[in-house]
Formats: C-alpha cells, structure tokens, sequence
C-alpha cells in the first residue's frame, strides 16, 4: 500500500502554503496519498480542489482524498499532520479579548489566551491520537503547539512531534538587525515555544561573539508590525544578553502591550475575519485556473515549506536538524526531563532526538521555568477537565499577578466556550 498522510485542517486558510509545501517535495513524495479532513465541508472541499489543480499543474504525484469522517481520514495514515483551530477565529476573539478585560494581555498562544485554546485544542487531539493508527507520527501545528504536544506526550501512546515556525522568521528578524546574511546563519533556539532564546550564533558554522554583535546593536526606531517589533526587540536583546523570541515583548513589555491592545479597538481575530472572505475568494478562483497562484495572505513564508521538510525527514529517515517541540530528556538542563521543549533535534524515523543545549541562560532562567509549571498544568487540565488544575495553571503563569483575576478569567473563558470544553 502506498504511503498515506492524513491533514486534519484541511480547510484551513493555511493550506495553500502546506501544498506548495508538497509541491516542493513533491520529487521525494512520490506516490503519496492525501488524507484531507476538516468538519467545514465547503473549505474542505476547496482546498482538495485546490491541491488537485496544483499537482496537475505540476505533474506531481500525489493523490487528494477528502475525507467529512475523522476516523476514515486517519485510517492506514502513518503520518498525520494536525493543523487546526476549533472555533475558528471567533472562538480565537474571546481568547484574545477576555484576559485583556482583566488588564491581562489577550493573546492566541501566550497567556490565559493560550490556555482557553488549549482547552479547546487539548481533548480534540486526545481523540485523534485515539483514532489514529498505532506507530502513525502525529505532526502537530495546532496551537498552542507545546501544550497540545506536551498534553499527547503525557497523556496518550501516541508519538508526537510538535512544531512552530516562528524560529525560522525570528532568525531573519535576527540576521537584519545584526545586519547579517540570513542564509548563512544558524540559531540555536532553546527553550519553551513562544518562549525561547538564543545565545549560540553560527555564521557558515563559525561561532560567532554575540555579547560584541548585541553591544554593536543600534536600536532602530519604530517599524512595529503585529509580527516584528524590532526596537523592543533589540532593546531587550541588549539588556537580557541574548537573541529573545518575538512573543518576549509580551513578558517583558505586559502592561504596555495592554495599553497598546486597549487602544486598537480590535482584536487580531477580528482584523483577520475581516479579510477572510476575500481571501477565500480569491483561492476559490485560482482553483479553478490551469495554473492556481493562491495568494500568500496567510502562512507565507516558510510555513508549509517547513512542515512538510520535517515530515519527509520522518518517513525518509532523513535525520535533519530542525527545531521541534518534544521531550527534553536532558537536551536544556533548567528544565524538567519530561517536559516538552523547543530545541535543535536531529529528526529521522525513530523521530527527534533533541540535541544536548545545557542551561538555559540566567537572564531568562527562572521565567521559563515558570512558563514550563504552568505549560505543565495547563496540559494536565486541558487533558483532564479538572477545574483546580485549571486555577494553578493560570495562577502559575507569568502574566497573572491575582488570584482573583485567575478566577475571572477562567470562569468567564470556560463559560464562553462551553460547546467546546467537553472535558470540564
Ligand atoms: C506566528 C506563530 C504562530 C501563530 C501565527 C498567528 O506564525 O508562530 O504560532 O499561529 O503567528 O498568525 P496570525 O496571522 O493568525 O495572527
Ligand atoms: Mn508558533
């Protein structure tokens, strides 16, 4: 039988970049079978048109079957790629505007934001993992990427790789502002997803001095886009002494991002709901072209490019060097040896084996590890419905400074997204 990859998401709007991601592999892919499921019948049948379409037009060899039924899209996969968000952006516009009603920053993965999502993410990925064929390697996107991973991890049989591709576009952010070529740089990221940090530079290999680089940084002025925020970026690079992730502004700058949330008026869900049905459109006419160019709206860059390179390494047995969410068993010594980490790993068939980093750097030593017991707890109560564990996860997180505004926040979270909390 030939080789069969199940994407559960399939309708998700970031799929042209994972086709295009198969179209770049589709040479070492030859053969393969397409497993599409999403419960949105209208975007899945969209998107498997839309593959369709650019495999003709590329002569690749791969094959597109969708699937409405959960369980006979996972059936004889032995890879399957999760890459959803239950609740779409509607569900992602409580996330993002509960916390920040308690002054607390309303963000999709960081924070309480994170935690009502994993909620959400946690029990749908426990039934995939159920469902899928035993030794088949879940490769998940579904954020937040290190809750969910770490919840499967801990809670099921399944094996389980997880990924962000935030590294990759905070490399390039690196390599402009240290005005160095970013094609020839190399980051060793560690820490927590959306939480780590690099002190190990490589340019064509050769270590680079990042303490006279950082003293070397100018910090530029202005230029904040929702994704880059360069000044604060460089200012924080500069006092913590290392390269910080994107998502450090939002531990280390909290009370002004509110501000700065408050004053927008809208949600980032809303602002991408507001683009959604053009974007759609657009994708629904390139599909029905000889030769779709769908536009690259959401999830350009590397997204899909990236997933499916670290797929092929799986079935390949390609033994490549990505940076993936998986077990630590030892790689960042700061941190607990089963939990779910972000580091450099070698990934092949028997899956990543993480590369040995040491201490994560004083600076940044004691958030992450608080980042890590809430990451625990917020995985053991996503997994397990219970309300107290619940409280101690956003207790435990960094932003939250109340115990109260724990209690609001989680009493109005669950409430709000009740349909989709079977577990509490
Ligand atoms: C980055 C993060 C992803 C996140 C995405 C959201 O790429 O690494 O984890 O899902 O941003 O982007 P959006 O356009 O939906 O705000
Ligand atoms: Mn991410």
């Amino acid at each position: 039988m030939s080789t069969r990859i199940a994407i559960i998401g399939a309708g998700s709007g970031y799929m042209p970049g994972v086709i295009r991601g198969l179209l770049h592999r589709a040479a070492d892919l030859r053969g393969v079978e397409l497993s599409f499921y999403d419960p949105d019948g209208d975007h899945l049948a969209l998107m498997a048109r839309l593959a369709t379409a650019m495999f003709a037009a590329r002569d690749a060899d791969l094959t597109v079957v969708a699937h409405t039924d959960l369980k006979a899209a996972l059936d004889g996969a032995s890879c399957v790629f999760t890459t959803f968000r239950p609740g779409g952006m509607t569900a992602r516009h409580l996330d993002e505007s509960i916390p920040l009603s308690y002054g607390v920053v309303g963000q999709e993965t960081a924070g309480p934001g994170g935690f009502l999502m994993a909620c959400r993410s946690v029990p749908v990925l426990l039934e995939i993992a159920r469902l899928a064929d035993p030794g088949a390697w879940i490769v998940n996107y579904t954020n937040p990427t290190s809750i969910v991973t770490d919840a499967v991890a801990r809670h099921t049989d399944a094996k389980i790789i997880g990924l962000c591709d935030q590294y990759i576009g905070d490399t390039e952010m690196w390599a402009d502002l240290l005005g160095l070529p970013f094609d020839r740089l190399e980051a060793d990221w560690i820490g927590l997803n959306h939480a780590t940090w690099a002190t190990r530079l490589r340019l064509d290999g050769t270590e680079l001095d990042l303490t006279s680089a950082l003293d070397g940084l100018e910090i530029p002025d202005g230029g904040a886009t929702p994704w880059r925020d360069p000044s604060r970026m460089a200012s924080l690079a500069k006092a913590l002494g290392l390269l910080p992730n994107s998502y450090a502004k939002y531990y280390f700058f909290h009370d002004q991002v509110v501000g700065e949330l408050r004053d927008k008026g809208t949600t980032r869900a809303q602002d991408i709901l507001a683009m959604l049905p053009a974007y759609y459109s657009q994708i629904a006419a390139e599909a029905a072209k000889r030769e779709p160019d769908p536009n690259r709206d959401r999830g350009g860059g590397e997204h899909g490019e990236f997933a499916i390179d670290v797929i092929c390494a799986l079935l390949r047995d390609e033994r490549r060097r990505f940076i993936v969410n998986t077990r630590n068993d030892g790689a960042i010594s700061s941190l607990d040896a089963d939990a779910t980490v972000e580091v450099p790993a070698l990934v092949g068939r028997s899956g990543p084996v993480p590369l040995v980093m040491g201490p994560l750097p004083g600076s940044v030593r004691g958030l992450t590890q608080a980042i890590q017991s809430y990451e625990r707890l917020a995985a053991d109560a996503a997994a397990t419905g219970s309300r107290r564990t619940a409280l101690q996860a956003l207790m435990a997180h960094p932003f939250i400074r109340n115990k109260e505004t724990a209690e609001q926040i989680l009493h109005d979270g669950l409430a709000a997204h009740a349909a989709y909390l079977p577990q509490f």
